[in-house]
């Protein structure tokens, strides 16, 4: 038997008669709370680079990021992420955890000009290594590990690397710290590093569910990351997979995680969906990537889809799918929008 009555009882458009209608009955509500804005920093002075295929997203140098946080806040925008670009690269990315390097310059300066900004910090190699990948690489003669092909991301010893740049950023006073190099070990790693440093108060938002995407491309312009040869298939999730996605998600949380992340949001809202009906008290972060962005921006400039609609009803679905927190390049302008409305 159907749950509802037919036609003419049931008449679903009498809930949608007048915007106030509309408005009272609406299940989702997007809020500026929710957003995380990435902020890509640089060496260097008075540097606010646009990245080319991501118009309105910049590489800015330190000396910008106190007014970027204060604009950032005054949106009603919590937190940021932050995404460096090192002065040099070298196999192992020693920039990465170094006391003066340029995220721990940037979390000192965000957080001495507006100290309630929750400030995340991404935890990776492949910003910082010459080679481009988010580990350390079975190269050398002998090579480090004997069963392993040449060039493979080798885990165990990365995990070494990624517990200390956890700890540094956490020396530079950052409030979350983001795994996102898909390494297994990689959140007891930052747990255990973290808790021996006595910074067992700062919670891990574990990019846990992380496919191998086409869709960071401009990223990897705006963090001039792309590896140099290869691709990151060994280590991020195959996009045909959404049950493993679960288990990434179960593995996470056993081994510390506080929070976890889907990434990409659009092409994958069915696995946010999933994630958040099977673990339902850890909050989940969408991360809306630079292809979904650099998408609808492309489509905008063109006068072929209206950017304010599109990106309010993207980030809408996104949280309609589950999503406690996005991470997003449109943050600014959605927030503002929001308030305008
Ligand atoms: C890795 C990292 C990447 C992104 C965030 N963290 C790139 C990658 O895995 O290649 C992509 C974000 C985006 O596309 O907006 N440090």
């Amino acid at each position: 038997m159907a749950k509802f009555p037919t036609f003419p009882t049931s008449r679903p458009r009498r809930l949608r008669h007048t915007p106030a209608l509309r408005a009272m009955v609406r299940e989702t509500e997007l809020n500026p709370r929710d957003f995380i804005y990435p902020l890509f920093v640089r060496h260097g002075q008075g540097i606010r680079r646009e990245v080319p295929s991501m118009p309105g997203v910049f590489q800015l140098s330190v000396d910008q990021l106190a007014a970027e946080a204060e604009e950032v806040a005054s949106l009603g925008i919590p937190a940021v992420i932050l995404f460096g670009i090192p002065a040099q690269k070298d196999p192992v990315g020693l920039e990465n955890f170094a006391p003066d390097g340029i995220v721990q310059q940037a979390v000192r300066t965000i957080k001495e000009a507006v100290p309630d900004m929750v400030v995340v910090t991404d935890v990776c190699l492949c910003e910082y290594t010459d080679h481009g990948h988010c580990g350390l690489l079975n190269v050398g003669d002998p090579r480090p590990h004997p069963h392993l092909p040449e060039g493979y991301v080798l885990n165990d010893p990365t995990l070494e690397i990624i517990g200390k740049v956890a700890v540094s950023h956490a020396e530079a006073g950052a409030d979350i710290v983001a795994p996102s190099g898909m390494m297994d070990g990689m959140v007891q790693a930052i747990r255990r590093a973290l808790d021996e440093a006595q910074y067992e108060h700062i919670p891990i938002l574990s990019y846990a569910v992380k496919y191998a995407s086409g869709f960071y491309g401009p990223f990897r312009d705006a963090a001039e990351s792309p590896p140099k040869f290869g691709d990151r298939s060994s280590h991020q999730m195959d996009p045909a997979n959404a049950a493993e996605a679960l288990k990434e998600a179960s593995i996470d949380i056993a081994e510390g995680a506080d929070m976890l992340m889907v990434k990409p949001a659009l092409p994958y809202l069915d696995v946010i969906r999933r994630v958040k009906d099977a673990f339902p008290e850890v909050p989940l972060a969408a991360y809306n990537v630079s292809g979904e962005y650099s998408m609808i921006k492309a489509a905008a400039a063109n006068g072929w889809l209206d950017e304010r609609r599109v990106v309010l009803e993207a980030l809408t679905a996104i949280k309609r799918a589950g999503a406690d927190l996005i991470l997003t390049y449109h943050a600014k302008d959605a927030a503002r929008w929001l308030a305008s409305d």
